[in-house]
């Protein structure tokens, strides 16, 4: 069950919040959902090590490859299960082809996947369909988390080896019933990826508490981290399913210790699948990521962007404008996508960015998708949506 949130814009200071923005000032910046901003802790923090790893070559290694094991564990703890169940990906795309790629399959088995994910969870599946590994059965999200469900439910098959879909779909922003989906798929004995892109940083989620089989996602929207900081989870009794098709020096316990002729022994943990040389400042820069969170507190962080999401649904309520995501907080999340009449979703996105520095998103129903993070305020909201108006206006006029 999803705890109730209280929308409150008042739950962080956010002027404080914004001073640690760079450029935030400088735009309206509504679009998290396609890219985050890092604060000035992480930033510095990420200009630090980089600065520290790139200058000291060799004499660095010790140290920074500690930090990649102080995020490891940050990052486990923040997500409620073990280090050794995360691996760091360079992004979620990544960390989905990594099951994608590695899952041994049967002859006829069958993948349930969404029809509503983005090309990070639908490329990988739909290429190993191609590449005749498995079969692909779709179903369709709902706004309606029971009807999800169901849908899946009616999806499953004999032969459904596992159940792939994004825990917050892109457009509108739907949440699925993640803890009752992972019930579901276990009772029937199939395996569940979910792809949390849109999910991490909105809103807690507890790996260890849904229960799911494997996660991907990333650092570099809604957790505000750097780009490069791609999540993959197994758990750690899924792990042995996992037949990676990449290994290198990573995957190993015994980097020096290897037999040349009989190949690696990979490690029981999902750092196997890190086989080279990675960011480690990068990486190093998610213990900030997450200080920043804790700092400012999920509870705080979930009431403004409830409350802030409401706001851009009402602003496009009032104006008769169709809002496609759903209403309540706990069933969508910061994602508010609407068709603005008369307008195709593409060229208004394009004219605000490009006329009004200001940074929304569009989809393929012709809507626009305004990402409402805790730093936004009310003004910006409003700013964007007389924007709109203003460009409706010119339109009519021309
Ligand atoms: C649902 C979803 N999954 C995956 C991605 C891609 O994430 P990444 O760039 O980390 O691979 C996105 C990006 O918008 C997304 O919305």
């Amino acid at each position: 069950m999803v705890r109730a949130v209280t929308p409150n814009l008042d739950s962080i200071d956010v002027e404080e919040v914004r001073r640690s923005f760079a450029n935030i000032d400088d735009m309206v910046y509504l679009n998290t959902g396609t890219e985050g901003l890092a604060p000035r802790p992480v930033l510095d923090k990420l200009i630090e090590l980089t600065t520290y790893c790139e200058t000291k070559g060799q004499a660095s290694i010790d140290v920074s490859r500690a930090l990649i094991e102080t995020a490891r564990e940050r990052v486990a703890q923040f997500l409620g299960v073990e280090s050794s169940t995360i691996g760091f990906a360079e992004n979620a795309t990544e960390a989905v082809n990594w099951v994608a790629s590695s899952l041994d399959f049967n002859p006829g088995d069958e993948v349930l996947l969404s029809l509503n994910e983005h090309p990070a969870m639908n490329f990988p599946w739909t290429y190993q369909r191609n590449l005749g590994r498995v079969s692909l059965n779709w179903f369709e999200i709902s706004s309606d988390p029971d009807e999800t469900l169901a849908n899946i439910r009616d999806g499953i098959t004999t032969r459904t080896r596992l159940i792939a879909l994004s825990h917050v779909e892109r457009h509108q922003g739907r949440r699925v019933p993640a803890k009752r989906i992972c019930e579901l798929a276990a009772d029937a004995g199939v395996l569940v990826l979910l792809d949390g892109a849109q999910a991490l940083g909105q809103f807690p989620v507890d790996l260890g508490d849904l229960n799911v089989d494997f996660y991907a996602g990333n650092g570099h929207k809604w957790l505000c981290g750097p780009r490069g900081t791609g999540i993959f989870y197994a758990k750690s009794e899924r792990l042995p399913l996992l037949t990676q098709r990449h290994v290198g020096v990573g995957s190993t316990e015994t980097p020096f210790d290897w037999d040349r002729a009989g190949g690696p022994t990979l490690r029981q943990a999902a750092r196997r699948f890190e086989y080279g040389t990675r960011d480690r400042a990068t990486l190093g820069a998610m213990d900030a990521t997450i200080d920043w969170i804790e700092g400012l507190g999920f509870d705080a962080i979930q009431s403004r962007m409830a409350a802030l999401a409401a706001i851009a649904r009402n602003r496009a309520n009032e104006r008769g404008w169709h809002v496609s995501s759903p209403a309540c907080w706990e069933a969508g999340s910061a994602l508010v996508s609407f068709q603005v009449p008369g307008a195709d979703g593409f060229a208004l996105r394009k004219y605000l960015a490009e006329e009004r520095n200001t940074w929304i998103s569009h989809n393929f129903a012709g809507e626009v998708r305004v990402s409402t993070h805790y730093f936004n305020t009310v003004e910006e909201i409003d700013y964007a949506f007389e924007e709109m108006d203003f460009y409706l206006k010119q339109r009519r006029a021309a």
